[in-house]
């Protein structure tokens, strides 16, 4: 199997996740893509979906699946979405495709975040995989610096995330405390939102192996 259908494997092992009438959190990237087609034969069945960006609303309309606000909901009962790498822990580092913080925030307000992933994305480590920061342009720089100080590589990404902002990937971080990172990073003036995912980890994870979909819960 190539990685494109141990995405379509793990995507239509998660639509068993999907409860008649439920209001989901659809998070952003290929896998997600996969699952968003996935649903395609229950689509009469889904309430609405809460959307982490612009390209994965296009792709739930696209469908015909309505995308409400997440201020018109209080909480959400499930949240889907891939990641760049994930640990055992299952913590993560996420933010390739750019969609972090709204990721993050979708995220927050679920009950269950369902991780869906290809064998590749599972390390023992995080940090191989550059670690995505959305900053404020007019911090862009700042932060950068404050990286470059702490001996790590970032690069700056042409990119506008859907908020306006910046995207700084950071190389050369081995991140054994995520946790840890997460809140220092956060915590710098001009940092919108860092790519861990570790206060708010992943409760489900779905991996397609070459031997079937493997779940850890
Ligand atoms: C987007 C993300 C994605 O979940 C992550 O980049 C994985 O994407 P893909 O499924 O395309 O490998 O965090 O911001």
């Amino acid at each position: 199997m190539n990685q494109n259908e141990l995405k379509k494997a793990v995507a239509q092992e998660a639509v068993k996740y999907v409860k008649p009438n439920s209001v989901l959190g659809v998070g952003t990237g290929s896998t997600v893509n996969c699952f968003i087609d996935a649903l395609a034969p229950i689509k009469d069945q889904i309430k609405a979906a809460v959307s982490s960006s612009e390209a994965t609303t296009a792709r739930l309309k696209d469908l015909g699946i309505k995308v409400i606000s997440l201020n018109d909901v209080d909480h959400l009962d499930i949240y889907i979405d891939g990641a760049d790498e994930i640990n055992e822990n299952m913590e993560m580092i996420k933010g390739g495709g750019g969609a972090l913080t709204r990721e993050k925030i979708v995220a927050s307000v679920s009950k269950q975040f369902i991780c869906i992933v290809d064998e590749s994305k599972v390390v023992k480590e995080l940090g191989r995989f550059p670690l995505p920061i959305e900053v404020i342009p007019m911090a862009k720089e700042s932060i950068f610096r404050k990286l470059k100080d702490l001996g790590f590589e970032p690069v700056h990404r042409d990119f506008t995330t859907d908020n306006g902002n910046c995207i700084i990937d950071v190389k050369g971080m081995n991140i054994t405390n995520a946790r840890e990172w997460e809140e220092k990073i956060n915590n710098w003036v001009g940092v919108v939102t860092v790519g861990i995912f570790a206060n708010r980890k992943a409760d489900v994870l779905l991996i397609g192996t070459e031997n079937g979909v493997k779940t850890v819960k």
